[in-house]
């Protein structure tokens, strides 16, 4: 397996959207657990994925590539066909899935036109793996 590059994964942002997701990614319960490092890892390799009206961003029972923050746009959350709740813009989303390597507890539709910053599921697992290895060479 090629060596995972950070440098390669970045994509630039503007500070005032690297702080808007910091927050995003620090208000969920599970992700704000993560080591602050690892958060601003996560940022620098997040990028920008848009969907239309109507699009599936997530897929109850699919395996899950990505977590998302919602910059922009109206998400609503389904279980069946069961609405749930509607996703607040600057929030995380599709983290359990990425965090517990379960299959997508819940569907995820564009009631509008959406942005979204999205981060691959073998960038997030290698930023975990990067700070292993840098912990390891620590002691
Ligand atoms: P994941 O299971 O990866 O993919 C679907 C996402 O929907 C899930 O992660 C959560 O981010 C979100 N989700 C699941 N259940 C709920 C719920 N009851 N309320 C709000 N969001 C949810």
């Amino acid at each position: 397996l090629p060596k995972f590059s950070f440098e390669k994964a970045r994509v630039w942002k503007d500070a005032s959207v690297k702080k808007l997701i910091i927050d995003a990614l620090n208000k969920n319960q599970l992700l704000k657990r993560l080591e602050l490092q690892q958060i601003k890892d996560m940022v620098e390799c997040m990028y920008q994925r848009s969907f239309q009206k109507g699009d599936y961003v997530i897929k109850q029972g699919e395996p899950g590539n990505h977590l998302f923050v919602l910059a922009d746009g109206q998400l609503d959350v389904f279980q069946q066909s069961k609405f749930l709740t509607k996703i607040a813009v600057w929030t995380a989303f599709g983290e359990l899935a990425i965090l517990y390597n379960c299959t997508r507890t819940a569907s995820v539709r564009a009631v509008s036109q959406v942005k979204t910053w999205a981060l691959d599921r073998e960038v997030f697992q290698n930023i975990m793996r990067m700070t292993a290895e840098t912990r390891r060479e620590q002691y």
